[in-house]
């Protein structure tokens, strides 16, 4: 059975898909088989692993019970479009609404070795279905002073997931994204969350970079556009697997972190 990791943030524009995708990247790079499914209306994961738009049957008929999430993976990624935004008003309605997404992946989930769970900008249905359905929730905050506050009140809806429905969830901890760590206001912002959350805050830190935005504009992976930025997640993903006693692929991503970064 796939590990299943949600991608999480309260707020938009934290990192999340490029920490999914890239992250993404790097465990199919060593050999991992990875499931994506983007739980975003705006699906820009999708877009990133080159899903034609009009791919059917996506996540939204899945969540609604009109397809098998076996029938909706295309190249190892569950999509989502606009479409998903109606599925989720139609799931509110639903008995077992929170438990959907949990019993869809069931069918899938056994074939990989993980399944990464990319979350929209809110903390409202789809993110808890996604809580639901993961072993382990990390959750994203881009280097402001705000930080904190968006990191507790996703813990806070992950510790409610864990109380009730599902409570195997492991918080995997916060990755610090779109940091730019020369300036005394993004430092300020981890020293805080380490403050509050001790060893929950990741060691590595994403740092800002505008081949982020290049290299999703070429569909290039940062670890082949810039592969001293991409050993940001190289190093993350290194962590996360240390952190999922998966010891055995993390010798591999060492060995792709470039000689200098
Ligand atoms: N480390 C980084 N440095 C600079 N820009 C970045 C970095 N990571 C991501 N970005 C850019 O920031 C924007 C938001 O990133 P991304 O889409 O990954 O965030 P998100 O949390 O998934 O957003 P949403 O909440 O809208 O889904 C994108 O334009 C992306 O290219
Ligand atoms: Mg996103």
């Amino acid at each position: 059975m796939g590990v299943t990791i949600a991608v999480l943030s309260q707020k938009g524009g934290t990192g999340k898909t490029t920490t999914v995708r890239t992250l993404t990247d790097v465990f199919r790079r060593v050999g991992l088989s990875v499931l994506v499914v983007d739980l975003d209306p705006q699906g820009n994961l999708s877009d990133y692993f080159d899903v034609p738009p009009d791919a059917s049957p996506t996540i939204a008929e899945v969540l609604v019970g009109r397809a098998d999430a076996k029938d909706a993976v295309h190249n190892d990624v569950l999509p989502a479009n606009l479409t998903l935004a109606e599925a989720e008003l139609a799931l509110a309605g639903k008995m077992g609404r929170e438990l959907t997404l949990r019993r869809a992946l069931r069918t899938v989930a056994k074939d990989y070795d993980l399944v990464i769970l990319d979350c929209p900008p809110t903390l409202g249905l789809l993110t808890v279905n996604a809580l639901v359905a993961a072993d382990h929730a990390l959750v994203t905050a881009e280097a402001q002073y705000f930080a904190l506050q968006g990191v507790e009140q996703a813990v806070a809806l992950l510790e409610l997931a864990k109380d009730g429905l599902n409570p195997d969830l492991e918080w995997l901890g916060v990755v610090l994204t779109i940091a730019d760590m020369r300036t005394t206001h993004s430092r300020e912002a981890r020293e805080n969350l380490k403050e509050h959350i001790g060893d929950k805050l990741l060691d590595t830190v994403i740092r800002q970079s505008i081949a982020y935005a290049e290299s999703a504009e070429r569909g290039v992976s940062i670890l082949d556009h810039k592969p001293a930025r991409g050993a940001d997640y190289v190093s993350l993903a290194d962590e996360v697997l240390d952190r999922l006693g998966l010891t055995a692929a993390r010798k591999k991503v060492r060995a792709l972190l470039p000689q200098t970064t």
